[in-house]
């Protein structure tokens, strides 16, 4: 039987100063908090998992609205991890790091700073700030051994980062666990709230350092489900990954795409089985 999709779209809306975001990410969801706020009930008081993390947005949308301690930031890839956790624990000495670069800022200067490793400490959490703020089209690009590897954004200035915003971003992430593993070492979580952005299926354009799996995440997800709340937030049709019909679904109309910050709009869903 088909799932019944909710009537009414939700759209999302982009602002340019958003307190809940630290870098332009693909697939970011900082758009999204309107539609969080109708899709998760207030009165929930589960642990909330934000398990394929990226950017960040849903995890720090969390902290701020149910706080910081019931949060668990998880992603398979440590250079964002590195830049959550100094986010967390160093944001002055992080500014601190981006204004360096912001002072220094060229296009020899961003390829120079490309080719430091990224993955370790505040340093490195500074360095990956500077390059993600400063690529093409926001489009940052992990290959699968990690590496950062987006050309620069042509023809605009390096942006200023406010010291002030960085820190109230912290604060509000104080409490946060943060964690890097594959999203398997979560399927025995129980009682929770699980947000999963995974990279999406069907996706040629490699923006991650890796695809999953189908079949493993559907099995996971099989599992999962029983024991939790579970947010979904996909491109493809729901039928891909054989939600019951507890699930509701909800189609998401973007002004552009979360892909790519050049093409315009696309469609979304979030499926939840609550
Ligand atoms: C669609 S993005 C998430 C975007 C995020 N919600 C945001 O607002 O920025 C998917 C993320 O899944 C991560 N990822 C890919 N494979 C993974 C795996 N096996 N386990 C955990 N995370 C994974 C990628 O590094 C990427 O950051």
């Amino acid at each position: 039987m088909p799932l019944a999709v909710e009537s009414g779209v939700f759209v999302v809306k982009n602002r340019r100063k958003n307190p809940l975001k630290i870098i332009p990410y693909v697939g970011c969801k900082s758009g999204f908090t309107d539609i969080f706020d109708k899709i998760i009930p207030t009165n929930i008081d589960e642990k909330i998992y934000d398990i394929f993390g990226g950017g960040g947005s849903f995890s720090f949308y969390a902290c701020q609205r149910f706080g910081s301690y019931r949060v668990n930031y998880n992603d398979n890839n440590p250079v964002l991890v590195n830049l959550i956790n100094e986010l967390q624990s160093h944001p002055t000495e992080l500014w601190e790091v981006y204004e360096d670069h912001y002072q220094k800022s060229s296009v020899e200067h961003y390829y120079e700073v490309r080719e430091i490793p990224l993955v370790d400490g505040v340093e490195s959490a500074g360095n990956f700030l500077y390059l993600a703020k400063n690529a093409f089209s926001g489009k940052i690009r992990f290959n699968s051994q990690n590496k950062f590897n987006s050309p620069i954004r042509k023809g605009s200035s390096c942006p200023k980062l406010d010291l002030q915003a960085l820190q109230n971003l912290s604060e509000i992430i104080r409490d946060m666990a943060i964690t890097n593993f594959d999203y398997r070492e979560f399927k025995e979580v129980k009682n929770s709230l699980l947000y999963l952005d995974p990279p999406y299926f069907n996706n040629t354009k490699g923006h991650y350092n890796g695809v999953l799996k189908l079949k493993n995440f559907k099995s996971f997800l099989r599992r999962v489900e029983v024991y939790n709340n579970v947010v979904l937030s996909e491109q493809n049709d729901p039928a891909l990954f054989g939600l019951t019909k507890n699930y509701k679904v909800f189609p998401i109309t973007l002004n552009r795409s979360l892909q790519y910050i050049t093409q315009t709009g696309s469609n979304e869903i979030i499926a939840c089985n609550y």
